[in-house]
């Protein structure tokens, strides 16, 4: 594993930010504060709903190296009564015993924030822990007696030294300037230009995002009421939440994303990469061709009475025929509602019957890495459902992907399916323009919220298409001639404003793979970086860290010379990870743009500006233009400066969402109730002294796995839908690739033995009921939950007990019977 190669890694490193005026690190002037290191983290630590906070203490000196050492002799003999020791945060200090304490900045409020290297008493020793676990070691019989760490540290520690320094790297502390080279060319260059930009976006929205609206292609300009061209209600107190940007504007997205580029005489140029799942499959679509092929399938849309504001469901995989898909809804007002490919047949179900489409377009299988999905199945299944519920769907369009199988293979409904290859190709190549009113309709994206329910998240046209665009284009600071590869999915909402729009509207070309990054091996990525000459890559740190896993070597194979941008995206991204993605993949020359935001925002909220400032490794860094983070407290009031909290928003944005489809009472519950005047993330947040923000994870009852939202509440109801369970409580906890895994308690009807082979079934049964990415990685037999008098079940206690951190349970007084507790515990490795 790289990082626990030995010795000090060549970041700078800066333990006095304040002090030093070097952003490299390289001056280490006076001592280290204490300030910042003491600091207790009130409401805002690692699920900050209910988590105990630790506050701690550092004692530091200060060589004039670019590392901060910390001897731990003086370090105990400073120690506080607050400060913990390194036994203690070892999770019962069974690994150095306490002759070896170490006082450390620790501070319980990320997620992935810390990892720890350090050398036991004989030289060569070396134990690695990483985001809390640990992960290898020289001399195992040291290791033995530890086996999980919850640690959720603030910063990396390494000890290097047999004589008994450890060096502490702190992700915060650390500052990566851009190089001279990327911000001579860069679209944003100086920290001045974006506080100037961003000065004015939250003073004049309007006349900011007007001008911004004014490179775009609009039909009939938009409307100016009172001098205003959005309105907005973020405060629930004050009436109906309400958002709009635009209104009046007459535009139309697909004809901003391609019409526009081709008759600007670009239609010989690259629109669009396809890599396929096989190394060797592959296309190249320009934007002439892929305009000619959205026509055809708009074309066809109408003729099968597809209008206006109609639905229109897509569950396909990530063929080109994906984007072209949703691009001919855009072209003809039709509203597209993607679904993940790998949601099951339920799934896609309650989403057709909550959307009611005429149409779905499908392809009837499709390989994902070294495995056949059957796709057309499981769309013969749902519609079948769905029209046994009422909703019969008319058409079904069914691409024969014939790389994976068949059409003879193919189960066939004859009044209701046409294969694609029949229908489409057919079609004239050209097809009018159905100018939609900015806050008109683009597509709903289903997401998982703390119920059962998927949400249906709705998006309008012209603000989304204006802030993707403007997003894209700093965020990744593209420049003509970019060669962009986003590796989502356009199931999610990266693939539909970073694969398809925000790149297509700054007439970019992109990569689209259709397969999995380790196929069929772990330097497929970087092959395909250097087959296109990749400039910017986009990934999840999932991904990354599943890379990271295989070493240094695929990645050195290939020669990623083209690369000069990097992003992340979908959960916070650990410092160690964050190192790895930037000095190996990145060769220590590409910034990497940790890009925070959600299905709701539509568009990137916080994340760098690459050129404009430094970077540090785990920060998204700061606000977007015209984006007002608030962090407030658990009675919402507003934190100033040096923070933790839960993370709002103050004013609307361009590409918010308007509603919830069909319930925008939820809406206004979900996002506006918690905090009065705020739309709540979900998200926690730290913000340090310098204003950098960093992401600390969901702090509602949805699990981030791999990236993609699950609800609890959604694995609970697959899980009870099993004859055998009677109740089940599903938590997340950290897991090491995944960010986060799925931890199930459950509860046996009465009478039922808890066995391999049922374990086996219930995990079936959610990849059933969900799809395969919602399998709970663990089963836990409860005979019984621990809940309130009221019957209110404590998750705290739950999650505590799946992180390991069984002396950390905190009251469970209140609970209707304590003894379930110890039952749990016992019960846990069994
Ligand atoms: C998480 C994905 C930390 C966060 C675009 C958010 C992140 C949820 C980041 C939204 C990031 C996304 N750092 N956390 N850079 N990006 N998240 O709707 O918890 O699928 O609330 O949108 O992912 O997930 P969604």
């Amino acid at each position: 594993m790289s990082t626990l190669s030995s010795g000090v890694s060549s970041f700078p490193i800066c333990p006095s930010l304040f002090l030093c005026s070097s952003t490299r690190g390289r001056s280490n002037r006076g001592s280290c504060s204490r300030g910042r290191l003491t600091s207790s983290c009130g409401s805002g630590c690692t699920g900050l709903v209910n988590d105990k906070c630790d506050s701690s203490s550092v004692s530091w000196s200060t060589p004039s190296s670019s590392s901060c050492r910390v001897s731990p002799t003086a370090a105990s003999s400073s120690s506080s009564s607050s400060s913990l020791s390194i036994g203690e945060f070892l999770s019962g200090g069974s690994f150095l015993s306490g002759s070896r304490s170490l006082q450390c900045a620790l501070i319980r409020r990320r997620r992935w924030d810390f990892s720890v290297r350090f050398m036991a008493p004989t030289p060569g020793q070396e134990a690695g822990f990483q985001n809390g676990r640990l992960h290898s070691a020289a001399s195992k019989a040291d290791l033995t007696k530890v086996q999980e760490v919850d640690a959720h540290f603030q910063h990396e520690i390494h000890a290097v030294s047999s004589a008994g320094q450890y060096v502490v790297e702190d992700a915060e502390h650390t500052l990566i300037e851009p190089s001279d080279e990327f911000r001579r060319t860069a679209l944003i260059p100086s920290r001045e230009k974006y506080d100037a930009l961003y000065r004015e976006s939250v003073k004049d929205p309007d006349a900011f995002w007007s001008r911004i609206a004014a490179e775009f292609y609009w039909k009939e300009k938009w409307e100016v009421n009172d001098g205003k061209v959005h309105i907005e209600n973020f405060d629930i107190r004050k009436g109906p939440i309400k958002v709009e940007w635009f209104k009046g504007g007459k535009t139309n997205i697909c004809y901003n994303a391609l019409d526009r580029h081709v008759e600007a005489g670009r239609a010989s140029d690259i629109a669009m990469y396809w890599e396929g799942n096989e190394p060797g499959y592959d296309s190249t679509v320009t934007f002439g061709k892929l305009l000619e092929l959205v026509c055809q399938v708009a074309n066809y849309l109408r003729s099968v009475g597809v209008n206006k504001g109609d639905a229109v469901v897509i569950y396909m995989p990530m063929l080109v025929e994906l984007p072209v898909a949703m691009l001919a809804c855009a072209r003809i007002g039709a509203i597209h509602s993607v679904v993940f490919a790998g949601f099951s047949a339920d799934s896609l179900a309650q989403r057709i019957l909550d959307c009611k489409p005429k149409v779905v377009l499908t392809a009837n299988g499709v390989m994902r890495g070294a495995k056949l999905i059957n796709l057309k199945s499981i769309v013969d299944s749902a519609l079948a459902q769905s029209k046994e519920q009422g909703h019969a769907v008319e058409t079904c369009v069914v691409y024969a992907n014939e790389v994976a199988t068949k059409k003879e293979q193919t189960a066939w409904v004859g009044e209701r399916d046409v294969w694609w290859q029949d229908v489409i190709p057919r079609q004239a190549s050209k097809s009018e323009v159905e100018w939609v009113d900015a806050e008109d309709p683009l597509f709903l994206l289903y997401t998982s919220g703390s119920t059962g329910k998927p949400k249906g998240v709705l998006h309008t046209t012209g603000g989304y298409m204006v802030y993707t665009a403007t997003t894209f284009k700093h965020a990744f600071d593209y420049q003509p001639g970019d060669i962009y590869w986003c590796t989502a999915d356009c199931g999610w909402i990266t693939g539909h404003s970073y694969l398809t729009y925000g790149p297509l509207l700054n007439g970019a070309t992109v990569v689209n793979f259709e397969g999995v990054p380790t196929y069929p091996d772990a330097g497929r990525c970087w092959e395909i970086v250097d087959k296109y000459k990749v400039t910017i890559f986009y990934t999840a740190p999932t991904a990354i860290r599943s890379l990271m896993r295989a070493g240094d070597e695929p990645v050195k194979k290939h020669s990623r010379a083209s690369l000069r941008m990097l992003g992340s995206v979908g959960e916070p991204i650990n410092p160690a990870a964050w190192k790895w993605y930037y000095e190996v993949v990145g060769d220590s020359r590409c910034p990497i743009s940790d890009t925070w935001w959600q299905t709701e925002t539509g568009g990137f909220m916080i994340t760098p500006v690459p050129g404009a400032f430094p970077l540090k490794p785990g920060s998204a860094t700061f606000p977007f233009f015209g984006v007002q983070p608030a962090i407030v407290d658990e009675n919402g009031n507003e934190l100033e400066g040096e923070c933790s909290g839960y993370l709002c928003i103050k004013a609307s944005w361009p590409s918010a969402f308007r509603t919830l489809y069909g319930d925008h009472a939820r809406y206004e519950t979900t996002y506006f109730a918690p905090f009065k005047g705020f739309y709540f993330s979900g998200d926690g947040c730290h913000r340090d002294k310098d204003g950098y923000y960093w992401l600390t994870g969901r702090v509602d009852d949805v699990i981030n796995v791999s990236g993609h939202r699950i609800g609890s509440a959604e694995v609970e109801s697959a899980l009870v839908l099993h004859h055998q369970c009677a109740e089940a409580a599903v938590v997340g906890y950290d897991h090491d690739v995944k960010g986060q895994g799925i931890y199930a308690f459950v509860t046996l009807v009465e009478g039922v033995e808890y066995s391999e082979e049922l374990r086996k079934a219930l995990i079936a049964k959610v990849r059933y009921q969900i799809g395969p990415f919602a399998a709970p990685d663990i089963i836990h037999w409860a005979p019984g939950l621990p809940k309130t008098r009221s019957g209110k079940i404590m998750r705290r206690i739950l999650r505590k007990i799946a992180a390991n951190q069984i002396d950390e349970l905190g009251d469970v007084s209140t609970l209707a019977d304590p003894g379930v507790v110890e039952q749990l515990i016992e019960l846990k490795h069994k």
